[in-house]
């Protein structure tokens, strides 16, 4: 057996069945999950037409490469979205969603003969990034966000020494489950220490069309090109069709930048059978070619958290995150396990327990003391569940 597969933590869901096992919630209330972060608006019907229409290439096998249409399509709305001109044959490829390829690309990357490989990991994260820096042979290294920095890493307190080994870094932005977006002077940052020391980025910016703001999330590749990173050296972005397009289960995304590591991608792809159904390319060039149901989505988003984040804001330390579908409110007491435990107890709703997306490490646990609530359900539910926890927080403190 692997001996490294016996460092991968235990997926926060597991954790939180745990934590919940003793508990019997109220029978008076029905179940309002607030907790895992999975699309759940309707999927466009243009991705339904799509794949329906393209059966047939269900006869052949895919390329790992990717349809030329398809790179074409993810191109142009790299080119609408920000303003960046990529070359789809040489700096696109196509991937079965962007988990996958965030755990593949650091397989593909890493050399762990070298000593004290490293991968950096935002502080809270997605659990993914861990178990991909593990599986290659690297140590991760947890880099904290901090709430004074709108939840945003501060790059100058990881020391040189890390940086000397480190070989990638991850970064979410907009970040799960922070909902922060990276600003234009952090990717000047980590640009500057990328050349310095050689490392490779890894954007994931899966959650760039759910956002709060007039102005949409700025893209790494929007910066790279700002910066005069030339040909996108050592950055490489992923992101996905699941939450833009409401289709988690259709398994699509996209990478795109350096073309260098884009054609050993490629080739670790290959030999991984990692190639995406025809059908599901040809569904995915309707859904990159229309942007009508991302801004109805978006609209659906906004609606959603206008009506409940003043409502929960009253009792909690929570506001309006730059993008993404999360909030991340500070739990009054400050024990995450015990508020989430307590309110599924009293009225139902599964919150999640912010240290569970986080690890202890630089002497803190970023992600204790506060809770991520997924607001993905309708608006009707969400607006019940924030009632319900605004009644639960004033009769704990009242
Ligand atoms: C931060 C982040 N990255 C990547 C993913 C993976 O999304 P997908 O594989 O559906 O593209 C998720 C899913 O929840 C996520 O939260």
């Amino acid at each position: 057996m692997n001996p490294l597969l016996a460092s991968l933590q235990p997926y926060p869901f597991e954790r939180l069945k745990q934590l919940f096992a003793p508990v019997t919630p109220n029978p008076a209330y029905a179940a309002i999950s607030l907790g895992i972060g999975e699309p759940r608006h309707a999927t466009p019907q243009l991705v339904l037409d799509a794949l329906s229409s393209a059966t047939g290439a269900l006869s052949s096998y895919p390329a790992t490469a990717g349809l030329p249409a398809l790179k074409e399509a993810c191109a142009a709305w790299v080119q609408r979205r920000y303003g960046v001109r990529l070359d789809p044959a040489a700096q696109i490829l196509p991937v079965n969603g962007t988990r996958e390829a965030l755990f593949a690309f650091a397989q593909t990357v890493i050399d762990p003969t070298r000593a004290n490989a490293t991968v950096i990991c935002p502080n809270p994260f997605y659990q993914i990034y861990e178990g991909a820096a593990i599986l290659a042979g690297a140590t991760p290294y947890y880099a904290p966000s901090d709430s004074a920095l709108n939840f945003n890493i501060n790059w100058g307190t990881v020391s040189d020494r890390v940086w000397e080994n480190t070989q990638l870094v991850y970064v979410c932005s907009p970040g799960n489950p922070t909902g922060a977006v990276m600003p234009m002077s952090d990717w000047e940052k980590l640009f500057r220490l990328s050349d310095r020391y050689g490392f490779v980025i890894a954007s994931d910016e899966c959650y760039s069309e759910i956002y709060f703001r007039d102005e949409p999330p700025l893209g790494s590749l929007e910066a790279a090109e700002r910066c005069g990173l030339r040909d996108f050296r050592n950055l490489v972005v992923f992101t996905s069709l699941s939450k833009r397009s409401n289709v988690p289960g259709m398994r699509s995304g996209f990478v795109a930048g350096d073309a260098g590591f884009l054609k050993q991608f490629l080739l670790y792809r290959t030999y991984h059978g990692s190639a995406v159904s025809g059908m599901v390319q040809a569904a995915s060039i309707a859904a990159w070619n229309d942007e009508v149901h991302v801004r109805e989505n978006r609209a659906m988003y906004r609606r959603k958290f206008a009506a409940v984040t003043p409502m929960l804001s009253e009792v909690m330390d929570v506001r309006l995150p730059d993008a993404s579908f999360y909030l991340w409110a500070a739990v009054p007491g400050g024990n995450d396990e015990v508020f989430a435990r307590e309110l599924l107890a009293q009225y139902n709703v599964t919150v999640l327990p912010g240290s569970y997306l986080a690890r202890h490490a630089q002497g803190v646990n970023p992600g204790a003391g506060r809770v991520r609530m997924a607001l993905v359900a309708e608006t009707e539910e969400c607006v019940e569940a924030a009632q319900r926890i605004v009644d639960f927080v004033k009769g704990r403190t009242g």
